[in-house]
C-alpha cells in the first residue's frame, strides 16, 4: 500500500500543516468544501468518495484570530461525523495540539474533567485513533481516550537543533516543574547519545498559591553550563521566565528553552524578548502567527513538526502502528 491509498484531510484552520504532511507523504489533501453560515455554523463536505477508505483528519485545536479552540473542536468532530456517515473505513484524527490537554484531573473539588470530556466527543462521533504531539500528562491521555492513540514526541527535533548549536559544550536539561521531568529525562538521554556526553538534568519545584505560580526547590547542579528547559507549551511565559530566574540564581551560563506547541499569549513575546533567554526553540503546531516577528528567527526558532506526522501515518499504514 502506498500513501496514495490513505485519504489525508485538514480543515481550512489547519491547511498549511496539512500540506506539510502531505507533501512528506509524497501525496497532496483531499478536497472538501467547507462553507460558512450566517450565524456561525459550519459545514465541511469530503469531495471525494470515502466509502471504505482509511482516512486520515489534521486540525490542531488551538484559537486564533478566526476561530476558538471551541469552535475548532466542532468542525473537527463534525467532519468525523460525516466521514463515518459516508462509511470511511476508519478515521484517525490527527491533532498536532490538544486543547483542554491540561484539565485532565481535579484540582479542586467539582472540577470538570475536560479533557475526558474531550475524548468522549471524538469518540461518540466515531474517531477510531489520535495522533498527537506532546500532551501535558500523557498518562491521563491514555486513561481517557478508549480508542487507541499515539503520542509523538518533539525531542528529536530538539535534539538535533541543539546538538548542532552546542556541540560538546556542557548542558543540563531543566524541567520547569515535576511533572515535566519524565519528558526532561527522555530528553536528556537522547541529547546525550547524540553528543556523546554526559547531560545532567535538573528541575524547578512549581506550585500555585491563590491563582499565582510560584517558584520553590531547585534540584541539579548548573552552575557554569547552559541550561535547556524544556516544556510542552508556552502560553503566558510565566513557567518558562519562573524556571530561567532559577537557573540564572544556580549559575547557569546561557539559558535556552524548547516547547513543542507555541500557544503564546500576549505576555509570552515580552518573556520571549527579555535578555534572560538566549533562545526558545518551538515547533509549528500552534498560534506562530501571534509571535513578534521581530523576534521570529533571531530569538524564537520554529521548527518543522510536519515530518514527525508524516513519519506516523506512513508508519500506521504500513504497519498499523507508529
Ligand atoms: C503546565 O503544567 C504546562 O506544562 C506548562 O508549563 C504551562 O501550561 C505553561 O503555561 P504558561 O506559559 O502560561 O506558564
Amino acid at each position: 500500500m502506498s500513501a496514495r491509498d490513505i485519504l489525508l484531510f485538514a480543515l481550512q484552520d489547519s491547511h498549511d500543516f496539512g500540506e506539510g504532511v502531505a507533501t512528506r507523504l509524497a501525496t497532496t489533501l483531499s478536497d472538501l468544501e467547507e462553507s460558512d453560515f450566517e450565524d456561525g455554523e459550519h459545514k465541511a463536505r469530503p469531495v471525494d468518495d470515502v466509502s471504505g477508505r482509511e482516512v486520515f483528519v489534521i486540525q490542531s485545536l488551538f484559537s486564533d484570530n478566526r476561530h476558538s479552540v471551541n469552535d475548532k473542536l466542532c468542525r473537527l468532530l463534525f467532519l468525523i461525523g460525516a466521514l463515518k456517515d459516508a462509511r470511511a473505513a476508519s478515521v484517525t484524527a490527527v491533532i498536532p495540539y490538544l486543547c483542554y490537554a491540561r484539565q485532565d484531573r481535579k484540582a479542586q473539588p467539582q472540577e470538570p474533567i475536560s479533557s475526558r470530556y474531550v475524548a468522549q466527543l471524538l469518540e461518540a462521533m466515531g474517531t477510531d485513533r489520535l495522533i498527537v504531539m506532546d500532551v501535558h500528562d500523557l498518562a491521563a491521555l491514555e486513561n481517557a481516550f478508549r480508542c487507541p492513540t499515539d503520542h509523538l514526541e518533539a525531542f528529536p527535533l530538539f535534539v538535533e537543533h541543539f546538538a548542532a548549536l552546542l556541540g560538546s559544550e556542557p548542558a543540563v536539561v531543566v524541567s520547569p516543574d515535576i511533572g515535566g521531568t519524565r519528558r526532561a529525562l527522555r530528553f536528556s538521554s537522547a541529547f546525550a547519545e547524540v553528543c556523546h556526553s554526559e547531560i545532567d538534568t535538573a528541575f524547578v519545584e512549581k506550585h500555585r498559591s491563590g491563582g499565582t505560580i510560584k517558584s520553590g526547590a531547585f534540584a541539579g547542579k548548573i552552575e557554569g553550563r547552559s541550561a535547556i528547559i524544556i516544556d510542552d507549551l508556552i502560553s503566558t511565559g510565566g513557567t518558562i521566565l519562573r524556571a530561567a530566574r532559577a537557573c540564572r540564581e544556580h549559575g547557569a551560563r546561557r539559558i535556552f528553552v524548547a516547547a513543542t506547541h507555541g500557544i503564546f499569549a500576549v505576555e509570552a513575546n515580552a518573556v520571549m524578548a527579555g535578555d534572560l533567554l538566549e533562545q526558545v526553540v518551538i515547533t509549528n503546531t500552534g498560534p506562530i502567527y501571534r509571535i513578534d516577528p521581530e523576534l521570529v528567527g533571531k530569538k524564537v526558532v520554529i521548527l518543522d513538526a510536519a515530518p514527525l506526522i508524516a513519519a506516523a501515518i506512513d508508519c500506521i499504514r504500513a504497519r498499523g502502528s507508529p
